[in-house]
């Protein structure tokens, strides 16, 4: 029997078969490439991890293939030496478009001065005992690409890991060659929130204060639907509107998600060549979930102060978004100390500010991993009523109370332990969620 292969991608830095909602962005990244003089030239895209940077920096890099550049690719690894790949990848003939290989190789090596393409080569010792350096390295790339009618692209991914004397001597050389020199040069990096606030902030780099920023969005439902709908239509399948329906519900536009659900629908379906079914997306969200817990809330759970792990856990006890005062409220902390822990959510793409004192999920899939996960001590809360305010440990006696029983009588349990139903039911909706 035919067995198409499986269309989604759950994997950071995949390419997506199908890449959703990302037109305006790559509309601009195209028009830019366009248009030496353009201000998104030096552009930086901002989001959560999943929310899909690294997939539009590929299909930039795919752009600027198209058009016959040089893409240098390169990610921020702490530790890393950035600007030591940069000019060796510069230097190497392999990653230039071909049409500018071969006249570099038809001139030979004997070349004699570094600015001659035919004389960089990571082989070439006398080039390599010049010393060059990433401004040297870059001019003479980019004006080999001119000699060409091209362009250079260099993209930087997770930039938030970029050392500092990297981002120093990046700063300050691209922002020569691209600003001072105007050659045709593009940067585009992609990083966490954070970065917003650090190397995009900081006053003794101004390039990247001068860099525009895009920050990537979730996915609207329609977005969603085509991103889940014409992957399997491309691998020749179909699927039901219901089934579409209930993606797009558990997604919440997060296109990690999206793939992760996609992914394990398909590999719950018996026949996925014979449509994807309302039941192998049940089936899918269920075990995108527990993955969803495992490669993504964990790790990053795992990264954060004890403070923010308590905030996080904190707003599980409201349904929609959170209002910071509540929640430094049921933290038992004065504003500007919870206000301190949110940003560090903000930064790692956890929360989202929702309005003036407002702040939500970053995605849908926290909470319910917060209120199913029992490994995780009780949210912090102060939900308690003046009768009980003798006893303020009275949160794991509800907790307990309702482990044995999730459909106790909430007023009955109140009375018993000094506390209002409302808050018996809000604890309940927290455990459980929406019944
Ligand atoms: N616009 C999109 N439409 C569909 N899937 C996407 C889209 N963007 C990213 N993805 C998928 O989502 C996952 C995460 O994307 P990735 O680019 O690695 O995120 P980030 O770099 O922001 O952490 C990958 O599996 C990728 O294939
Ligand atoms: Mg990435």
């Amino acid at each position: 029997m035919f067995e198409p292969e499986n269309p989604f991608t759950p994997g950071f830095g995949d390419t997506p078969s199908t890449l959703a909602g990302r037109d305006d962005v790559l509309g601009r990244i195209d028009k830019a490439m366009q248009r030496p003089r353009h201000p998104d030239r030096t552009l930086g895209l901002i989001g959560g991890r999943g929310i899909g940077k690294t997939a539009v920096l590929n299909a930039a890099e795919a752009a600027a293939h198209g058009r016959g550049w040089a893409v240098l690719s390169v990610t921020a690894r702490r530790g890393g030496r950035l600007v030591d790949s940069l000019i060796q990848m510069a230097l190497t003939p392999a990653n230039w478009p071909e049409a500018w290989q071969e006249p570099a190789v038809r001139a030979g090596y004997s070349a004699r001065s570094p600015a001659d393409p035919a004389a960089r080569s990571p082989g070439n010792l006398r080039y390599s005992q010049m010393g060059a350096t990433l401004l040297s390295a870059m001019t003479d790339l980019a004006e080999l690409a001119a000699s060409h009618g091209a362009g250079v692209l260099i993209t930087v991914d997770e930039l938030q890991g970029m050392n500092d004397e990297d981002a120093e001597d990046f700063a300050a050389t691209v922002q020569h060659i691209i600003r001072r020199e105007r050659r045709s040069l593009m940067f585009l990096g992609a990083g966490l929130p954070v970065v917003e606030r650090t190397l995009f902030a900081d006053e003794d780099l101004t390039f990247f204060q001068r860099c525009r920023r895009i920050v990537l969005q979730p996915l609207d439902s329609a977005e969603v639907e085509y991103a889940i709908t014409a992957a399997i239509e491309e691998a020749s399948s179909s699927i039901g509107e219901d089934a579409v329906d209930a993606v797009v519900q558990e997604a919440s536009g997060y296109p990690f998600m999206v793939q992760l659900i996609g992914f394990h629908a398909w590999e719950a379906s018996a026949d996925p060549a014979g449509g994807i079914t309302a039941a192998d997306v049940d089936e899918g969200i269920i075990q995108a979930r527990a993955e969803m817990g495992q490669l993504f809330i964990q790790p990053a759970w795992n990264g954060l102060s004890a403070g923010a792990q308590r905030y996080l856990q904190a707003m599980t006890l409201d349904q929609g978004d959170s209002s910071t005062s509540v929640v430094a409220q049921r933290l038992d902390k004065s504003p500007s100390c919870a206000a301190h822990y949110r940003q560090e959510l903000i930064d790692e793409g956890l929360a989202v500010s929702a309005g003036y004192g407002k702040v939500r999920f970053a995605h849908s899939a926290l909470p319910h991993w917060l209120r199913g996960n029992p490994a995780l001590p009780p949210p912090p809360d102060v939900g308690t009523t003046p009768a009980a305010a003798g006893r303020p440990i009275v949160r794991p006696e509800i907790e307990v109370a309702l482990r044995a029983d999730p459909l106790i009588n909430a007023a009955a349990l109140a009375a018993e332990l000094g506390v209002t139903a409302s808050y018996i039911r809000q604890v309940r909706q927290a455990m459980y969620g929406k019944r």
